[in-house]
């Protein structure tokens, strides 16, 4: 199903196949051709929840790759209610169109819920009419809830699952088989450190997390043999509109860094740390990466098994 149209595929062919034979016969020569510049020029993105923070950060790290992006977000603070935080605006969704189109590629705005299937599909069709077919989909919506195991509500329960799981499985659904179909693409997912262990105050959260690790090890299993890989990142906290503040935020800046639950000198990675992962993931230098989930979470990981 592969072909040699594939923007990927051809890179990969010409730079990074090229390299590893280079510095298997002893010479670097070829490395000076990953380069990242430019390395995504002329592929289609789309980035669910890319209004602010994380997907911002995804979309924008794109970008400056040289690809174009779409960017879907609910856009409306109030739109899941009993979650404790606002989500993002619609001048959120607008801002970051902007921030991207000012990389010089092109940009546009879908106002979209990713439990709703119906207005997916839609979102489809839109972004192949003004962009082009999506060659890199990055599921990142999600919301972030917590409560305590024996207190939760049934409804926070399904929410958080609704979002976070069911959500990012119609987000692939919808937007993965016409990449099978065309013999190309990627998928990157933003799961979470918390989908490698439990923990008693989210279990909502953190069961959804791990369901979309096992959903993007089964869509990468469904689409490797039609060139297609499905990986996902797995942050540490990140900052966000949840960080806390005062001596809240120092007790957390205690108690997330320096073998608290990081393992190195940091509490809250930025955004931006994100989305370098992500991109390298979506970029040719990623090629046979596929069914993996990447910690980006400064040694929090060193407790995982494997
Ligand atoms: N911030 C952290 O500490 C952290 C850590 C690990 C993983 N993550 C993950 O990173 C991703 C982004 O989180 P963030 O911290 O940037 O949060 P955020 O709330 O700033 O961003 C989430 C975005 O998704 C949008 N969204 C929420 N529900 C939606 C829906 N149903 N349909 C469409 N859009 C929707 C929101 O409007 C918002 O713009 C999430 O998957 C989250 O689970 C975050």
């Amino acid at each position: 199903m592969t072909d040699d149209t594939d923007p990927t595929r051809r890179a990969m062919l010409a730079g990074g196949a090229l390299a590893a034979a280079a510095t298997t016969l002893g010479t670097t020569a070829a490395r000076a051709q990953d380069a990242p510049a430019g390395e995504l020029a002329g592929q289609i993105a789309l980035v669910t929840g890319g209004a602010r923070a994380i997907g911002r950060a995804i979309a924008l790290e794109l970008a400056r790759m040289g690809a174009d992006v779409a960017i879907l977000d609910i856009a409306d603070p109030e739109a899941i209610p009993g979650i404790g935080y606002p989500l993002a605006s619609r001048a959120d969704l607008d801002e970051a169109v902007e921030l991207v189109r000012a990389e010089g590629v092109r940009s546009m705005a879908i106002v979209a819920d990713i439990r709703d299937e119906a207005a997916l599909r839609e979102a489809r069709a839109a972004v192949e009419a003004e962009l082009g077919p999506v060659d890199i989909l990055c599921p990142n919506a999600a919301i972030v809830t917590s409560a305590a195991f024996d207190e939760m509500t049934g409804d926070e329960w399904r929410v958080a699952i609704d979002v976070n799981l069911n959500g990012t499985a119609n987000t692939i659904r919808v937007f993965m088989p016409p990449m099978m179909e065309r013999g190309r693409g990627r998928v990157v997912v933003t799961s979470s450190s918390v989908a490698r262990h439990g923990s008693a105050g989210n279990a909502q959260y953190v069961a959804s997390k791990w369901g979309v690790n096992g959903l993007v090890k089964s869509a990468a299993a469904a689409a490797a043999s039609a060139g297609v890989t499905a990986t996902a990142v797995a942050p540490t906290a990140v900052e966000s509109v949840r960080m806390p503040e005062g001596d809240a935020l120092e007790q957390a800046n205690e108690a997330l860094s320096n073998g608290g639950y990081n393992a190195m000198d940091i509490a809250f990675l930025e955004p931006v740390e994100i989305g370098h992962a992500v991109a390298f993931l979506a970029s040719p230098r990623a090629a046979f990466i596929t069914g993996e989930i990447v910690d980006v979470a400064a040694g929090a990981n060193i407790r995982w098994t494997a």
